[in-house]
């Protein structure tokens, strides 16, 4: 891997991949190219003039912006696709122009200040460049940064503008990656859904105009996961050049796709203008979030491999994040919030009897929390109901060998808390206006070091206070009414942002006072489940969707970017409480068994021919959690596409695989099924429901199997080399 610089050319590079960025005669920065490796002296830009376009000089009229691809385009200087940044001067300039200065280039990655962002443990693993541009008139300079790794066909994109010389300006826009793709036919994948139906696969073809997908809800969101997949069209699992681009960002953020006239496609992602506006005074500078674009030649599959890894290993952190997960068994869906001591300790009890490892007790455990109109925000244990107190709940947990967990949703506020009667302003809220509440609830104002220091300082006591091994942060509404009394008027467009900055500020504070503990996002399931939190806890609720055939649509989806170690997925009771659908528990356990492994029901309510078969699933797991956690991982069916689902995890060394077989939907007279597996070494000799079969066979041939005629059969194989 390297970074060079040659004939006004840079080229980031590793043994299979190029990013080429030209200074242009005129100064500008110019995107040539990002795909598989090629050389750079032979990449050239089309500098034709056309029909309606601008030029800057007359000596020079073949060069124009309003068509050459650009690296971090400006607004208004005759390029009249969409801008990367916008700005505004004190006195109303708003159309700059940025040109080269200088550049650097440093080994390894520098962190981003207050912002999450992939790391490197070692310089040698990547080399970053920081290309500086400015315009001297407009008083503004721009630093762009790029990573570019040795082992991972990546970049690592993000910007740096300041306010130069100028009173103050207005930022009214600042992409973290812009990036001009040649005249093609393209098509994209976005990650959309609601509530429960997370992380859906849409596939679009691109078209002219502007399409994309965008989150205003102050976090990432159920709706639309800050993903974008980028392709050739026709692309598939094992097929053609894929761009995937994932922003590494808790709060609102813009998808943008532009084919223009010329059949171009500029493709941006990063915050969301909507009432964006960031006030910069004189030196002030704004960071933007950081995106991640891998690319792969050869279709979905190896961009996913390339994230989950790279996500898995370097931009998890902490002690938990090579570990092995615990099983939990988490008793909101078994008891809600109707629950004694003596009901845990019974579900207690069942749990590890059969092997569980961890007790997560859910919401309603502190204020006077009985059902989900108050106390958000009085996280003072609640003595009476849990029979003492949470110390000694989870040394009873521990008596039991099991680690002890807690929720808690520490961004909120019910209007019926003793902290919103004593610090009603501490809520986001426009003054003199009826809130619109969400869950009866609202959000605290993380734009305010107060509040956040009150939040922390909470949760360290309670966290300090007992052996508490496992925290769920949960997240249970979105943002309406914003406004922050803290902030000046002109500042109010900066709200969304610095609350991401308070969150991320709050999270690192908890996390490196307790290094121990495992932490697991939420937001009412995969309303955060994005990069930014990941790099804060190294798993994710996935959904509050526990039914196995919809988890089928919302795993599969998600694993197009996020590793299966970062999936929170358990088995939860028939009929399921969001679909009703009955499934049987071999078929919830081999969906479930996919991520963060757990139960979520009454386990007090089961015979002792499910409880058996429990314990043979948590056996199973414990053997096989290394593979799923830390394998490479294929998709062989898409249940979206088709009425089977089927995934596998193989080794590093190829040594061992599991797959994974699941009729989503079963036919009559059905066919026999080729399950063609995948990442084998061809030239190898595995064993396989005791028979042995090379690797090319298995891959070539398949398995066949006659799947049988009911909906939710499912085997899972164990391959191993001889
Ligand atoms: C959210 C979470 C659930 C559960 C409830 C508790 O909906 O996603 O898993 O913790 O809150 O109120």
């Amino acid at each position: 891997m390297s970074i060079e610089f040659q004939n006004n050319k840079f080229h980031l590079f590793n043994d299979t991949m190029s990013y080429i960025v030209e200074v242009s005669r005129q100064g500008d920065l110019l995107h040539l190219y990002f795909g598989a490796r090629v050389d750079a002296d032979d990449v050239q830009p089309s500098v034709k003039m056309r029909g309606f376009d601008c030029c800057a000089n007359d000596s020079d009229a073949e060069y124009s912006l309003s068509a050459l691809p650009q690296e971090y385009p400006s607004a208004g200087a005759s390029d009249f696709r969409s801008p990367a940044y916008e700005i505004e001067t004190d006195n109303g300039l708003h159309t700059p122009e940025l040109k080269y200065k200088s550049h650097e280039m440093i080994n390894g990655k520098p962190p981003i200040s207050g912002l999450p962002a992939v790391y490197v443990e070692n310089d040698s693993e990547a080399q970053t460049l920081v290309i500086t541009a400015a315009d001297e008139v407009h008083g503004i300079e721009v630093k762009l940064y790029y990573t570019v790794f040795e082992n991972f066909n990546a970049i690592c994109r993000h910007s740096e503008i300041t306010n130069i010389s100028n009173p103050y300006i207005y930022l009214n826009n600042a992409q973290s990656v812009s990036l001009d793709f040649p005249a093609g036919a393209y098509e994209y994948i976005h990650l959309e859904g609601a509530w429960a139906r997370e992380k859906h696969i849409d596939r679009n073809t691109v078209h002219k105009g502007t399409q994309g997908f965008e989150s205003r809800r102050g976090a990432s969101g159920h709706v639309e996961n800050p993903f974008l997949m980028f392709f050739d069209k026709g692309a598939n699992e094992e097929y053609g050049n894929v761009y995937g681009i994932s922003l590494i960002y808790s709060g609102n953020h813009r998808f943008s796709m532009e084919q223009e006239m010329y059949e171009t496609v500029r493709v941006q992602a990063g915050i969301n203008p909507f009432q964006f506006r960031f006030k910069l005074n004189k030196g002030e500078r704004f960071v933007t979030p950081e995106a991640v674009m891998v690319y792969s030649r050869d279709g979905f599959a190896k961009m996913s491999n390339t994230f989950h890894k790279l996500y898995r290993t370097r931009l998890c952190r902490g002690k938990w994040r090579d570990k092995e997960r615990p099983i939990l068994i988490n008793n909101w869906e078994g008891t809600y919030f109707d629950f004694t001591k003596e009901k845990l300790l019974a579900i207690a009890d069942v749990a590890s009897e059969i092997g569980i490892e961890l007790f997560v007790l859910d919401d309603g455990w502190f204020g006077k929390r009985d059902n989900d109109n108050c106390s958000l925000g009085d996280w003072y244990e609640n003595k009476e109901k849990l029979g003492g107190t949470l110390s000694e709940l989870a040394k009873e947990m521990n008596k039991r060998g099991l680690k002890f967990g807690l929720w808690f949703e520490p961004e909120m506020i019910s209007p019926d808390s003793d902290l919103y009667r004593e610090h009603p302003d501490w809520a986001i809220n426009v003054p003199n206006v009826k809130p619109h509440l969400g869950r009866h609830q609202l959000v605290l104002d993380y734009t305010r070091a107060e509040v956040c220091d009150y939040i922390v300082e909470r949760i360290t006591e309670i966290l300090g206070n007992a052996n508490i091994e496992y925290v769920k942060w949960d997240m249970n509404r979105n943002m309406s009414d914003v406004y922050s009394l803290h902030l000046d008027a002109d500042c109010q467009g900066e709200f969304y942002h610095r609350y991401i900055l308070g969150l991320y500020d709050v999270l690192d504070r908890i996390i490196t006072a307790f290094p121990d503990i495992l932490f697991e996002g939420c937001s009412g399931g995969g309303g955060r489940n994005d990069p930014g939190m990941l790099y804060y806890m190294p798993q994710n609720w996935a959904s509050d969707d526990t039914d196995a055939t919809e988890r089928l649509y919302i795993q599969y989806g998600g694993s197009m970017v996020y590793p299966a170690s970062t999936v929170g997925a358990h088995i939860s009771a028939v009929p399921n409480h969001q679909t009703g659908r009955i499934s049987s528990l071999s078929m919830r356990g081999t969906v479930a068994m996919n991520g963060a492994f757990g139960y979520e029901l009454d386990l007090t309510s089961l015979g002792k021919s499910e409880l058996d078969e429990m314990k043979k699933q948590i056996a199973f797991y414990k053997n096989n959690r290394h593979l799923v956690m830390n394998g490479a991982f294929y998709r062989l069916f898409n249940p979206f596409t088709s009425r089977h689902s089927a995934w596998m995890y193989v080794s590093e060394d190829k040594s061992k695989a599991l797959v994974y077989y699941v009729v989503k939907t079963a036919r009559p007279s059905n066919e026999d099924v080729y399950l063609k597996l995948k990442g084998l070494d061809e030239n190898a000799k595995y064993t396989i429901s005791g028979k042995t079969q090379s690797g090319r066979t298995l891959m070539n041939y398949g398995i066949v199997i006659n799947s049988g005629e009911h909906d939710g059969n499912n085997m899972i194989f164990e391959v191993k080399r001889v």
